[in-house]
């Protein structure tokens, strides 16, 4: 696991920008897999911004989401489709047919599902998944306790991942309890997987998921048994971990190497 600690959560931002920017450059049809929440919308505003600067082009690219509520159709101001219409694919070159979100209100939700894992795999599979991590360790909506191979499936959140997101929905507006996620065997298998992390609030969950036992009680240490898998946290984030030192000097030792 590469562990990037950074000054703050711009530096976060920029450097998830810039992974982006290179996977696309590297290989303009790429499958890139995205997430929703406070974690990334910096980084999208950055690539909306080197898109609009010509610097990169989504045109030839397919994006997969990590999740979306059960029961909320995709212009439900609430859904995840919504949500990355307005912080990303409204304001890039990527064609939307090739953007997809689990459909929230589809009739059978476990088969809409296995359609999308199914999805994932025809199209090749992902190319560089972006991440954020919940208070509780989750990724995606795999939950404590998730299975370390799932799959896309349906997930009940936890009381604590409801009122983390209760911050997104008005008074008195209905909030989904269950959801569709891509489950932590498809994460998984995505060929790199970057995970953002910022804030004092998440630096236990961060403890947890880089230094802590791999355990379904914290999925996001499963990223542990990912071979190319890249954490960037800033400074808060990364208060609670106890070889902060040595992850500091070992990516100066990481990026004097590439530069040979
Ligand atoms: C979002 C997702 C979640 C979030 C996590 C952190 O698509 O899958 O795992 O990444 O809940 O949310 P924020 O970034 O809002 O703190």
């Amino acid at each position: 696991m590469r562990l990037v600690i950074l000054p703050n959560s711009d530096d976060v931002a920029e450097f998830a920008c810039d992974l982006f920017v290179r996977q696309l450059k590297d290989k303009p049809k790429s499958i890139l897999g995205l997430a929703t929440g406070s974690s990334p919308t910096s980084t999208y505003k950055k690539l909306i911004g080197r898109q609009a600067a010509g610097e990169v082009s989504f045109a030839d690219a397919t994006s997969f989401n990590l999740d979306e509520y059960v029961g909320l159709s995709g212009d439900h101001t609430q859904s995840y489709r919504y949500f990355m219409n307005e912080n990303l694919f409204d304001h890039i070159d990527i064609d939307k047919q090739n953007t997809f979100v689990p459909n929230g209100d589809a009739a059978n939700p476990n088969d809409e599902c296995d359609r999308y894992e199914e999805l994932i795999s025809l199209m090749g599979g992902i190319d560089l998944q972006l991440l954020g991590i919940g208070i509780n360790g989750h990724i995606g909506f795999n939950e404590p306790l998730s299975s370390l191979s799932s799959r896309t499936r349906v997930k009940t959140l936890t009381k604590s991942t409801i009122e983390a997101n209760s911050r997104f929905f008005g008074e008195g507006e209905r909030q989904p309890t269950d959801s569709m996620t891509m489950g932590i065997g498809t994460i998984l298998d995505a060929k790199q997987v970057v995970m953002l992390a910022t804030g004092s609030h998440k630096s236990e969950a961060v403890r947890g998921c880089v230094e802590g036992p791999v355990t379904a009680s914290c999925p996001a240490s499963a990223l542990q048994m990912h071979e190319h898998a890249i954490v960037v946290v800033d400074e808060d984030a990364a208060a609670d971990l106890s070889m902060k030192d040595y992850a500091i000097w070992a990516e100066t030792r990481h990026q004097a190497l590439e530069q040979l």
